[in-house]
């Protein structure tokens, strides 16, 4: 499954880029919010996130590089969120967070920076629907993928099946034509990609061709 990152997207030209992943092989749409405080970068916020909702045609998988999400959890909802991810690093009560945003209505999903080890999930695995492996320092697209990654896959998909856990493995960042097809192997489930996308000469190939590999 291939989540283009919106972050890459033309700000000035969304609804053309949004129609596009409509269009496309796409199952979700990934949507970056960052406040500048839990990560170096700002990019937008509900506002953005409720234009998108009116054209976009598949699920929205919002991804909060944000401080405290827990106080945002319902404008969230109400904006437009069908998948709601939390970073690990941010949420001093997890369980609760995680609750919460089931009791919305949205999957929840837990996002892991590339320092943290996906040990730290073994009493959360059974609770979520979706972990978020960070396969770049969280706050900018356009970065290298770091490689330590494919280790951190293989891990998280011995917890999942240790534990029963109906959690699907998403990787985020540096995700591009050359290696889809080893995370694919490794047991990733779904791929965001930016710039690989937006940058390429057709994003629509380009997301039907991640997808095909
Ligand atoms: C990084 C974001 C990513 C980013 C991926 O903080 O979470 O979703 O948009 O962009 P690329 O694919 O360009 O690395
Ligand atoms: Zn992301």
């Amino acid at each position: 499954m291939i989540a283009p990152s919106i972050l890459a997207a033309d700000f000035s030209n969304l609804k053309h880029d949004i129609e596009m992943v409509n269009s496309s092989k796409a199952k979700w749409f990934h949507i970056d919010v960052m406040d500048g405080v839990f990560v170096p970068n700002i990019s937008f916020g509900l506002p953005v996130l409720k234009a998108i909702k009116k054209i976009a045609k598949k699920p929205l998988d919002v991804h909060l590089m944000i401080v405290q999400p827990e106080r945002y959890i319902k404008d969230f909802k109400n904006a437009g969120a069908d998948i709601l991810t939390v970073h690990f690093e941010a949420c001093t009560h997890l369980h609760r967070t995680i609750q919460e945003i089931h009791a919305e209505g949205m999957l929840a999903g837990i996002a892991l920076n590339p320092h943290t080890p996906v040990s730290g999930l073994k009493d959360i695995i059974q609770d979520v629907d979706l972990i978020c492996l960070m396969s770049v320092n969280p706050g900018f697209g356009g970065q290298t993928f770091i490689t330590k990654t494919f280790d951190k896959i293989k891990e998280l998909k011995q917890l999942i099946l240790e534990t029963n856990s109906k959690a699907k493995i998403e990787v985020d960042g540096g995700v591009n034509i050359k290696n889809i097809e080893a995370l694919k192997s490794y047991g990733a489930d779904i791929l965001v990609a930016g710039n690989a996308v937006f940058k390429s000469e057709s994003p629509k190939k380009m997301i039907d061709s991640l997808h095909d590999a």
